[in-house]
This record gives structure tokens, C-alpha cells and sequence, in this order.
């Protein structure tokens, strides 16, 4: 699905495309009559009428005309804005499925609510069912960052020490690319995620996997794995559930290999690209918070066996 605001896939954007549509058709009118007038001005010539009495007071109607007709446009152009904006912003249904975002420099963090031993972190990939109204609770852990889904609905920043709301609602299943839309630093520009709108039945299956912890490493790689991630720094930053990894300064872990994408949508999620940002990932993403070397490099085989068991 391509990244755009003209292709809406629900209520939310279809109200932005049609408000586009709109300006964008009375303002080219205004400036097809407007250049079309000047034209007509430059190169008419003159005539011996021109400073008749009549002329001018001729002249003084239509300007006044014209400007009754300006401010007609302007205030359509407000009301439908002001409709628009009711219908992006208006109040959320009470009935929505309520998701929590919030920024970090430079990843997303959703959260579903559960039973905090049951809480389901879905970093960077935000999955929905297809035809529920969202509500998206929404805050950051440190500057300012923007949520924008271009597909689904405007954009909305996301202040630190506040929270806001905003809603939207896809009408297709599909994929659609998520991008932060306020300068938030160095790696602003790959500070991007996903949201998967599955149906509802699909939808329930992906949560109700997510709400189970990871599974216990079963054979000697995978259990060495686990050690040097038990024992090593990556522990101080990240949760994988049902171990006793719990920091909540990174993404949580508890699924990683069943995401799409590592480091906020820069990398598609393979063995290849978690080995290259475990080794250096400030290559990859300069400026992000993880720090590089964190595993030696003959532990990085096991441990990289022990991440792909974390569906
Ligand atoms: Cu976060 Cu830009």
C-alpha cells in the first residue's frame, strides 16, 4: 500500500481526502477566474467609455460582486474544514478497542490492555481488526515525536508528560506505513512503523499469541542463547516475558521474530539483519540507544538461534 493520503482506507483519512478534493478544486477555480481576469485586464484596449460616470459606477458593483463572492468562498472553505475536523477528531466511539502509543527517540511502542503479567507490547507494529473504531492513547518518553498513518488518519503529536487521543479505523484489511511526522532528533527519518488490520478472527489470534510468554528455549544452542542474554547487557534494557529479562527501556523482545522489521521499520526482521545490529548497531542507526559490542562475537550464533525462537 503506497504511503498517501489520497488513498484513504477509512473514515478518518476519507474525511482528509475529500476536504483535499475540495480546496483543491475551489482554489483552482479562483485561479483560472483570477489569472483569466488579470489576462483579460493587461490586454483588452482601451475605450472612450472607460471614464464614463456609468463606467466606474458599473465597475464598483462588480468589485463589490466579486467581494461578496470572496467571502462566500472563504467561509464554504471554513465550514467544510471545520466538518472535516469533527469527523477526525470528533469524539471517539464508545465502543473503540483502546491502544496505547508512545514515542521514544526512535521507536514506537503500542500496547494492548491486559493483566500487567499478560501485557501485550507490540514495538513498532501497531495490528488492529479491520472495521472497529480506535482509539489510540497517545504519549511521548522524551521529545516530541508525531503519529502519522498518512492511509488512516491525520497527524497528531505526541507530547511528553501529556496525553492525547485520537482515533481512526481501517475499512480494508492491509498493511499500511506509519512514519513520526515531527523532527525528533538524529534518526528521525527512521522512526517508521506498520499497522497490520486483519480481520477480526485473525486479529484475535495474533493478540491471544502475543499474550502467551516466550517459550523456554529447548535444546542446547537455544538454551546457551538464553544465558548470554540473561547474563549479559542486553537484560538491562529489554523484556522478554516469562523469563526474568523485565527493563522497559528498549523494545520489549518477547516476540521479536514474529515482527516484520528490527530498529523501528529500518530493517526487515531476518537473522542476517538481527546479527548486523546486534554487532553494530550504531552502523546501522546512528545515534539510536543501543550501544554496539554488546555480545561477543562467539556468543552471537547463539544467541541470535535463541531471538528466532521468540515468535
Ligand atoms: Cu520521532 Cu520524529
Amino acid at each position: 500500500m503506497i504511503q498517501s493520503p489520497l488513498s484513504p482506507a477509512g473514515p478518518q483519512a476519507a474525511a482528509i481526502a475529500s476536504l483535499s478534493t475540495v480546496f483543491f478544486t475551489i482554489c483552482a477555480v479562483v485561479y483560472v477566474l483570477t489569472i483569466g481576469a488579470l489576462l483579460w485586464a493587461i490586454f483588452r484596449r482601451r475605450q472612450a467609455t472607460d471614464d464614463a460616470p456609468q463606467t466606474t459606477r458599473r465597475l464598483g458593483v462588480v468589485v463589490a460582486a466579486a467581494g461578496v463572492v470572496t467571502a462566500l468562498t472563504l467561509v464554504a472553505l471554513t465550514v467544510s474544514d471545520a466538518a472535516a475536523q469533527r469527523r477526525v477528531n470528533g469524539p471517539p466511539s464508545p465502543d473503540a478497542m483502546l491502544i496505547e502509543a508512545i514515542g521514544h527517540q526512535w521507536w514506537w511502542d503500542f500496547t494492548y490492555q491486559g493483566s500487567p503479567l499478560e501485557l501485550v507490547s507490540s514495538p513498532n507494529e501497531l495490528h488492529i481488526p479491520v472495521g472497529v473504531p480506535i482509539t489510540i492513547k497517545a504519549t511521548s518518553r522524551d521529545v516530541i515525536h508525531s503519529f502519522w498513518v498518512p492511509n488512516l488518519t491525520g497527524k497528531r503529536d505526541l507530547i511528553p508528560g501529556m496525553t492525547t487521543h485520537l482515533s481512526l479505523q481501517a475499512d480494508e484489511p492491509g498493511t499500511y506505513r506509519g512514519q513520526c511526522a515531527e523532527f525528533c532528533g538524529h534518526q528521525h527519518a527512521h522512526m517508521a512503523f506498520l499497522v497490520v488490520a486483519e480481520p477480526m478472527e485473525q486479529f484475535q489470534q495474533w493478540i491471544q499469541r502475543q499474550r502467551s510468554g516466550a517459550p523456554q528455549p529447548s535444546n542446547d544452542e537455544q538454551k546457551r542463547g538464553h544465558d548470554v542474554f540473561m547474563t549479559g547487557p542486553c537484560v538491562m534494557c529489554h523484556t522478554i516475558r516469562a523469563t526474568s529479562a523485565g527493563a522497559r527501556f528498549g523494545p520489549d523482545l518477547t516476540h521479536v521474530a514474529s515482527r516484520r522489521t528490527i530498529a523501528a521499520g529500518t530493517l526487515t526482521t531476518s537473522r542476517e539483519h538481527l546479527a548486523d545490529w546486534i554487532r553494530d548497531s550504531q552502523a546501522v542507526k546512528p545515534g539510536n540507544r543501543m550501544p554496539p559490542n554488546v555480545v561477543r562475537p562467539e556468543n552471537l550464533d547463539a544467541l541470535l538461534t535463541y531471538l528466532e525462537t521468540l515468535q
